[in-house]
């Protein structure tokens, strides 16, 4: 168990929004040395069929068990919606924790009125999933759900304060908004980046549930309990593996970071 306690925490992703969930990780937990996994060649999955993105989960779970991970984490809202089940089902005794069940208690745990808003990708959203994992917590919970499709380009464009992100986003908002809400989950890897102009647009009194952080706070607990936390405290290592490194990918994969990115490799399969 000691020896198992040193080895790599494995997140992944459709591509590089999941760097917001290792950015969160690297700031709770600074000891732990971190393997991630984007695939930028086939992103996005948002709007892909449940069986190609399941047998794309298979390959990246397996790429990452190949490399000796103590514990994995489905940073993509997408994947995590309708193939949780595919890694689970290959990782053995290795633990494994997502987004959206991290998300999805959080909101609970934030609402006081029962009512609460998600936002996601298309196949995220009709996918259901955040609502059935709210339910298991909470059957009375009602959940309204929006799918936000031009989110992600627009965050991939870095326009995270522009006019054409506001109005988008008062667009899709005033569904869920009329609703009275209290609490919106941002249930995409790239909304946290959209926090200020989203919290602006819905708000002072509506909380947003960023499911970056959220799971960076379940991942501290997890490795705690299952006593997988590394004891050490040299600076961690850390290794980005993508399939494809198109054009801007050190600038967009900086801004989801928030610092510089090394340590990158392509990956030939
Ligand atoms: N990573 C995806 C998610 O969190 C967004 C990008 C994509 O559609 O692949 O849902």
């Amino acid at each position: 168990m000691s020896s198992r306690r040193k080895l790599p925490i494995g997140v992944f992703d459709s591509g590089v929004g999941g760097l917001t969930v290792v950015r969160a990780l690297m700031e709770r937990l600074p000891f732990e040395d971190i393997v991630y996994f984007g695939d930028t060649a086939r992103v996005p999955y948002g709007i892909k069929s449940i069986p190609t993105i399941e047998h794309f989960t298979g390959q990246i779970t397996d790429f990452l068990l190949d490399r000796g991970v103590k514990m994995l984490v489905v940073a993509c809202n997408t994947m995590a919606a309708v193939a949780a089940h595919v890694v689970k089902s290959r990782a053995g005794d290795i633990p494994v924790l997502d987004v959206i069940d991290a998300g999805a208690g959080a909101a609970v745990a934030a609402s006081r009125s029962g009512t609460i808003g998600v936002i996601g990708t298309p196949t995220t959203v009709n996918s259901n999933a955040y609502a059935r994992r709210m339910h298991a917590i909470d059957p009375d919970i009602r959940v309204f759900s929006q799918a936000c499709p031009l989110f992600v380009p627009l965050v991939e464009e870095g326009w995270l304060e522009h006019e054409v992100t506001r109005l988008t986003a008062r667009e899709y908002l005033k569904p869920v908004l009329a609703e009275e809400v209290d609490t919106l989950v941002l249930g995409c890897t790239h909304y946290p980046l959209l926090k200020p102009l989203l919290q602006d647009v819905s708000g002072p009194d509506i909380r947003l549930v960023d499911s970056a952080i959220t799971t960076a706070e379940l991942a501290a607990a997890r490795l705690a309990s299952l006593e997988l936390a590394n004891p050490g405290h040299a600076p961690a290592h850390y290794a980005f593996h993508v399939t494809d490194i198109p054009l801007r990918f050190q600038t967009i994969g900086e801004r989801f970071l928030g610092r510089s990115l090394s340590h990158l490799s392509k990956v030939d399969w």
